[in-house]
């Protein structure tokens, strides 16, 4: 790994661990006596927040001890997504381009050769406020690039006051269900549980019980948002990021505030992080093959981040009525706001 490498393995922790710990305890009571629910999770069971579904209680209250202590920066780029939609890609994308005056796209001591990109940007709830830890951001270079899986209603309450810019990545409800449900089973084939059926997965799904869900509130949230604001909130598809990979990556460097320049055109740069950010290329890579990433649930191979990579492989997996049913309420939820995915 490079020694310029921005994200240090371990933070130092904000404020002493006593109080930390008691700031976790709070929330986890507060948390512990709201509904759950069975649902599309590892553990068939997700707990409701009055803003969206968590599918473990200390992936709520990490969440929670975020909007609490997290101090967001006006240079800060936060990648949202609801899980499922293309969040390796957009981190592996937004850190190399981003980096790429450091870290050359098509260079052999590139940082995704050690690392996955959930190392390079990492999660708020997931990989940052876990564990009784407040994490101390501060001392991070700018641009800090983090991400999310939260609902918009959900984000820290200083991302909205500094107005920092975030990356939505929305993919097809179909194929966020299939790959949601794929990843879920594939856990619970490690865990000796059932796999989930996948008529079962597609009712909790359109029910909204399912990790961040409902899934169209979730969209809906950030789409809005981009309406309202289009220069601070960037709305991306996964199947027009697959069509045009190029033209995205553009959009993404000009809205971070780093367009590519002509003589960086000129030289292939744009393509080079297009090549080393696909999902071939990723998938080659040592630290996707044998590499890890901590999360709150534990440790997770990085290579369960990446499975086909496909536009539509929902036609697999759904009947033509679950897929019926998907795309009445889809288009039920988004007409009304000029949004067709
Ligand atoms: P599939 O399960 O349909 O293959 P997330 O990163 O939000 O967890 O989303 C994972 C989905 O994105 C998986 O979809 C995965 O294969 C796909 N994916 C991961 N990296 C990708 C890449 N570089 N290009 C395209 N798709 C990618």
């Amino acid at each position: 790994m490079s020694s310029s490498f921005s994200t240090p393995a371990i933070l130092p922790q904000e404020g002493d661990a006593e109080t930390n710990e008691e700031l976790y305890g709070q929330f986890t009571e507060l948390a512990s006596s709201w509904p759950c629910s069975r649902g599309l999770s590892r553990a068939n069971l997700l707990y409701r927040h009055e803003k969206g579904w968590y599918s473990t209680l200390p992936l709520m209250v990490g969440a929670m001890v975020a909007d609490a202590r997290f101090a967001a920066r006006p240079s800060d780029v936060v990648v949202a997504t609801m899980p499922k939609s293309g969040t390796t890609w957009m981190k592996a994308l937004l850190y190399s381009t981003v980096h790429r005056r450091e870290h050359a796209p098509g260079g052999p001591g590139h940082p995704f050769n050690s690392v996955g990109p959930h190392e390079c940007v990492r999660h708020l709830e997931y990989q940052l406020y876990t564990r009784n830890r407040v994490p101390d951001l501060a001392g991070l270079p700018d641009p800090r690039l983090l991400a999310t899986h939260v609902p918009l209603a959900s984000l820290p309450r200083s991302v909205a006051a500094s107005g920092c810019r975030i990356v939505y990545v929305c993919r097809n409800p179909k194929d966020t269900l299939v790959s949601t449900w794929s990843f879920v089973n594939k856990f619970r084939a490690e865990d000796g549980l059932e796999p989930i059926s996948v008529e079962a997965a597609a009712g909790y799904f359109c029910d909204g019980v399912s990790a961040s869900g409902p899934y169209w509130d979730h969209v809906l949230g950030y789409w809005r948002a981009h309406l309202a604001n289009p220069e601070r909130v960037l709305f991306f598809r996964y199947e027009e990021m697959s069509r045009d990979p190029a033209a995205h990556v553009r959009r993404l460097a000009e809205f971070v505030g780093r367009p590519f320049s002509a003589e960086e055109e000129e030289d292939g740069a744009v393509d080079a992080v297009v090549k080393l950010c696909s999902f071939e290329h990723m998938t080659g890579l040592e630290a996707t093959k044998s590499g890890k990433t901590e999360l709150v649930l534990g440790a997770v191979e990085n290579s369960s981040f990446f499975r086909r990579g496909l536009v539509g492989d929902w036609e697999n997996h759904l009947s033509p009525e679950t897929a019926r049913k998907i795309d009445a309420i889809t288009d039920a939820k988004f007409r009304a706001f000029g949004l067709s995915v």
